[in-house]
């Protein structure tokens, strides 16, 4: 087992990554001298898969654990169903000495841990991501959130869990497309971490569509140690935190464009990686290679690396009126180099226009 801090200005916490950690995870709670009762909220999906184990680890460890069952997918991320969990929280007469236990992937982390952070003004919180997008990204520094009906993620909190269990084992039962979906932010960790772990990438990503554990631990432990240097350094996304969303500008305006349903987060986090690299191409001199190296990694991954189906221009008014874009052209994350991003790019116009247009156009 891996334990790793994470250091923020508001909370020290573990992080385990551990193969098998599921059933290990009433005693690691217990052993940060957690006694309060465990509520675990968790998808129905997940609850087929993990549920019994994740149950059977906290009763073994002497912890009362209740559970809640929330239906699958992004629905579940509303402000009708945050109320719902509070009485029901409120009906298993869950106190401040309490805990949620969010068994799940991104949608579960982030609804469980906004419910946690406001319940009472905030009870204990474990996350134990199962897929692994959250594993790398989500479940790690403290974002919580719902959507409302006029955006995703506009209502949440900065709320720092107090113990992440990772359980790179849990991958196993993951669909193939969330799988594939998951190594697009792996992709992103390899572009702001550095040419080794990227080459390391290049070489052994059928390793990680294989599940190749040996390959896999290593790889995810990479991605939560950058995520924890980041969120140390800036817990409250203020600067340095943005690095996180290299590929998420042009991503987010492709998710939007498309409804939320013609391109999951990942996929569009893909093509907004390769459309940032050849950005970063043209304005910081980025070795043309890495372009192309970029585009093969991701098709032998099975990501996109076209646009289909969806305007150029309705991808850039989504993009304009991203929360995240305070003004349209200035705040994306290029790359120096690969390991040297830079947040705040001031893009020119023209030269976005052109590569969302060349996603469009494939090649
Ligand atoms: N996923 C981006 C962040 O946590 O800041």
């Amino acid at each position: 087992m891996i334990q790793l801090l994470a250091n923020t200005r508001s909370k020290e916490y573990p992080v385990f990554l551990s193969r098998g950690g599921l059933a290990d995870a009433g005693r690691l709670w217990s052993s940060l001298g957690k006694r309060g009762k465990v509520v675990i909220i968790t998808d129905a999906n997940v609850a087929g898969f993990h549920l019994a184990a994740a149950e059977a680890s906290f009763a073994a460890a002497g912890l009362e654990t209740s559970t809640i069952v929330v239906d699958p997918g992004e629905g579940a991320k509303s402000l009708e169903m945050v109320t719902g969990l509070y009485s029901r929280l409120f009906v298993l007469k869950t106190r401040r000495r309490d805990a949620v236990c969010a068994l799940g992937g991104g949608v579960v982390g982030d609804l469980a841990g906004f419910v946690a952070s406001t319940y009472m003004r905030g009870i204990g919180l474990m996350q134990v991501p199962t897929s692994l997008l959250s594993q790398v990204d989500s479940s790690i520094g403290g974002k919580t959130g719902v959507n409302i009906p006029e955006a995703k993620n506009y209502v949440g909190s900065f709320y720092q869990p107090d113990m992440v269990l990772a359980d790179p084992a849990l991958l196993k039962t993951l669909p193939r497309d969330q799988l594939v979906e998951g190594l697009a932010e792996v992709v992103k960790y390899c572009l702001l971490t550095g040419d080794a772990f990227f080459d390391n990438f290049e070489i052994g990503n059928q390793e990680f569509l294989a599940l190749n554990t040996a390959y896999v631990e290593p790889v995810v432990r990479r991605c939560i140690e950058y995520k924890l240097r980041i969120v140390s350094e800036d817990e409250r996304d203020y600067g340095r935190r943005a690095v996180l969303n290299l590929g998420h500008s042009v991503g987010h305006g492709i998710e939007v464009a498309g409804g939320y349903q013609r391109y999951s987060h990942g996929q569009a986090v893909a093509l907004g990686l390769l459309a940032a690299v050849r950005l970063s191409q043209q304005e910081f001199g980025l070795p043309e290679e890495y372009g192309d190296r970029l585009l093969s990694l991701l098709e032998l991954l099975g990501l996109p690396v076209r646009i289909e189906g969806i305007d150029p221009g309705e991808v850039l008014a989504a993009m304009a009126s991203d929360k995240k874009a305070d003004d349209l052209s200035a705040n994306m994350v290029l790359l120096k180099r690969l390991g040297e991003p830079v947040i705040n790019c001031d893009v020119d116009a023209g030269a976005l226009r052109r590569e969302v247009e060349r996603l469009v156009a494939g090649g």
